[in-house]
């Protein structure tokens, strides 16, 4: 059995959904926080807030940085640190051209030079713990090989590895072959992570991978939250029970997100991304009634409906 990480991902996993996903499901050994970066020479309200003890209390969260060179990196950890967190973990996978032509991200890669300048920055940062999360490159899969070699110069918690590179975003075949390749080249833990959507894909994984630490889980998981505790407590759940867990903490989502949120649109707009990745499990006429309802009150009467799956 590995171990499950809940990915990072920003606009979806905010404090308050991995609060919820905790109280009522989990199955999770940690939660990534989406990426906190420097911005005008500080770091935003919304994302302090995000990493804040206070709104993540009881639940086991990693603050995830992303940086461009030494010193926003050094800058970041110092803030996280202040804050009481021991581990971070390091973005060097978002594809986002944003981020990722500022050498952000997987923009990072292929500047060794400010690769290796952060690995000396780990090495003098005592007692905290790192982990990174990359991907195999803006556009090929050697820059990849190269940071992972440059990454056995410390120790790491673990490198999580999506095998795809920037260019293809989050779309297209998954290249298993490289992960296989690049992973080999690691003396720190790897972690698998890319497509996973069901218990199946986890053991085959593991067949095919059985040295991995774990896995790391996105959109599969936010389609089916119950999906880590499945897997780890050796459960298969009805779709009726999986449906349920979403309703439940449509609830308590829609109780928290009102004290947040003001007016019905944005309620409406947060809300729908709940379902997102929940086609698979609603099945289409009923998640496009969700997606598609214009306002609120057609909204809360669709997820009514969904009660009757
Ligand atoms: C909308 C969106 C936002 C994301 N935000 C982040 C982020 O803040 N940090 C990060 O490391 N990865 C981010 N990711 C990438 C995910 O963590 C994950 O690597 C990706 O979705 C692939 O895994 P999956 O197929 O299990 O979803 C994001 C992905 C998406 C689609």
């Amino acid at each position: 059995m590995k171990n499950i990480y809940f990915a990072p991902l920003q606009g979806y996993t905010d404090d308050v959904y991995r609060r919820v996903h905790n109280k009522l499901v989990g199955g999770v050994e940690l939660y990534y926080t989406p990426f906190v970066r420097v911005e005008v020479g500080g770091i935003r309200s919304k994302d302090l807030r995000d990493i804040s003890p206070a709104n993540n209390k009881g639940v086991p969260v990693v603050p995830q940085i992303i940086f461009n060179s030494r010193k926003e990196f050094e800058y970041l950890v110092g803030r996280i640190v202040e804050l009481g967190y021991k581990e971070i973990d390091l973005n060097m996978g978002c594809p986002f051209p944003l981020q990722a032509k500022h050498k952000r991200g997987c923009g990072i890669l292929a500047h060794k030079d400010i690769v290796a300048d952060v690995v000396e920055g780990v090495k003098r940062c005592g007692d905290v713990k790192f982990s990174v999360k990359m991907r195999l490159g803006w556009d090929n899969t050697d820059d990849a090989a190269d940071v992972v070699r440059l990454l056995n110069g410390v120790e790491l918690q673990h490198i999580t590895l999506h095998p795809r590179t920037g260019v293809q975003r989050y779309k297209g075949e998954v290249d298993t072959d490289a992960f296989a390749r690049i992973s080999s080249l690691s003396d720190n833990a790897v972690i698998y992570n890319g497509d996973i959507s069901s218990v199946e894909d986890m053991h085959n994984l593991e067949a095919r991978f059985p040295n991995l630490k774990g896995f790391m889980l996105g959109r599969g998981l936010l389609g089916c939250p119950s999906l880590a505790a499945e897997y780890s407590r050796g459960e298969v759940w009805s779709t009726e029970k999986r449906i349920a867990l979403m309703l439940a903490m449509h609830t308590e989502l829609m109780d928290e997100y009102s004290k947040i949120l003001k007016g019905d649109t944005q309620m409406l707009n947060k809300m729908r991304t709940f379902w997102e990745y929940a086609e698979p499990l609603l099945t289409r006429k009923p998640y496009k009634k969700v997606m598609k309802s214009g306002n609120l009150k057609n909204y809360l009467a669709a997820v009514a409906e969904l009660k009757r799956l």
